[in-house]
């Protein structure tokens, strides 16, 4: 059987009839994402295990027992092996300890740069087709042989693709209007006399399957083992929600110490009869600079958080690198589709801002700076003091740091 492209006319059909309406399952699809076999994901599982012993943190791990959850130090106890050799060997090994257990990590990919770009080709097509999040997505690896989600059947703020790894998958739906009326399906575990009004989507490796954020929803197995890749995109922050976050920003910016008191000073509160005639002098003062904002203002601010909202590729967070930047350097992107985003001030002619995973830097005079990012941009290898020279150099390497910090750099030998 020939493998499913996801074509324009595919994300098409599912943007117009399937996102956030209905629920879909795709068979043998090819997709990046699924070309990442178990062999690499165990790899994957025991480097960021690894990592989390060393840092003896279990963050970004989950561990049910018999649908409980188990405490952050008893998880780093059952993490996955280089010992296991694969995702069957560790399941072998939990196997013999549990009857019922569920490993959830959610950070995953974040150890690995090389491997976002399987998700980002996946999410980059859905955000073109659906519009970009505004809250962001997060993908999960879940492997186990619980037999049921561990907290029952439920419904989540986002819409779910589910890409599994190993084994079958079974997701049970049911439609929101039913569960309004079936308050009783709310966490349940048991829903048999509800399974008729139910909708059964069954996947296995090579599939996709999707339900949209209103669809309550309890995975179910057999007790047999499973890995399957959850991308969850979050659909809970309105428009309105991101304006106030960039007016906030503004507020900062300028109201200054009027804006950070946290008394007002007033005359009198309200007349006998009750009527308020009197607002507070911190008032008129505020509204007389919110009238005096220029266009270009609102405009910068509100390009700025769109630029730093988007620099982290809707996503919570993109993976972080560790590397002490010199005027010596030899660095380039560390994805040429990961660009360091940038924009001119409308304000201040001299003053650019530089954004990547969620950083916003600021420099003024930044010429060097806006050459070197354009250089990396473009795909180039730099030597970081052949762009930063003079009197800006230290300020501009620093600002660099941020974003190398913020993982946009790799080094190039
Ligand atoms: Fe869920």
């Amino acid at each position: 059987m020939s493998q499913k492209q996801l074509d324009q006319k595919f994300w098409q059909n599912f943007a117009k009839n399937h996102w956030e309406k209905k629920p879909l399952v795709l068979k043998n699809v090819k997709s990046g994402l699924l070309e990442m076999g178990d062999a690499e994901i165990f790899n994957l599982l025991v480097l960021y295990s690894d990592r989390c012993r060393e840092l003896n943190d279990p963050t970004g791990f989950k561990f049910y027992i018999d649908g409980f959850k188990a405490e952050a130090e008893d998880v780093l106890q059952v993490l996955p092996e280089k010992e296991d050799t694969s995702l069957l060997g560790y399941h072998e090994r939990m196997k013999s300890l549990f009857s019922d257990y569920c490993l959830v990590c959610d950070e995953l990919l974040q150890v690995n740069g090389k491997k976002q770009h399987l998700l980002t080709e996946f999410t980059n097509e859905l955000y073109r087709h659906v519009g970009f999040p505004n809250r962001f997505s997060e993908i999960g690896l879940y492997l186990g042989n619980y037999r049921k989600t561990p907290f029952g059947v439920h419904v989540d703020s986002c819409g779910v693709f589910s890409f599994p790894v190993v084994g079958v998958k079974r997701f049970r739906l049911w439609t929101s209007a039913y569960a309004k009326k079936n308050p009783a399906l709310d966490r349940a575990f048991k829903y048999d006399k509800h399974k008729k009004a139910s909708q059964l989507l069954e996947v296995k490796p090579g599939d996709i399957s999707y339900w949209p954020s209103s669809a309550w929803h309890i995975a179910e197995s057999d007790g047999s083992f499973s890995a399957t890749w959850s991308l969850g995109v979050w659909v809970d922050q309105p428009h309105k929600e991101l304006v106030a976050q960039s007016l906030n920003d503004l507020l900062d910016a300028k109201l200054g110490i009027a804006g950070a008191r946290v008394t007002t000073p007033f005359k009198t509160l309200h007349e006998k009869s009750g009527e308020v005639t009197e607002l507070p002098e911190a008032y008129e003062q505020s509204i007389a600079l919110l009238k005096n904002l220029s266009t270009s203002e609102l405009q910068e601010t509100f390009l700025k958080s769109w630029m730093k909202h988007i620099s982290l590729q809707g996503f919570k967070n993109i993976p972080r690198v560790n590397m002490k930047l010199s005027l010596k350097s030899k660095v380039r992107l560390r994805s040429e589709k990961s660009l360091i985003l940038w924009q001119q001030s409308l304000t201040k002619k001299d003053k650019f801002f530089f954004s990547f995973g969620g950083v916003v830097v600021e420099s003024s005079k930044a010429q060097g700076l806006l050459k070197l990012v354009k250089a990396l941009n473009n795909g180039d290898t730099v030597v970081i003091g052949e762009f930063l020279k003079g009197a800006e150099a230290k300020q501009d390497l620093h600002a660099l740091q941020s974003l190398t910090d913020a993982g946009a750099l790799s080094t190039a030998k």
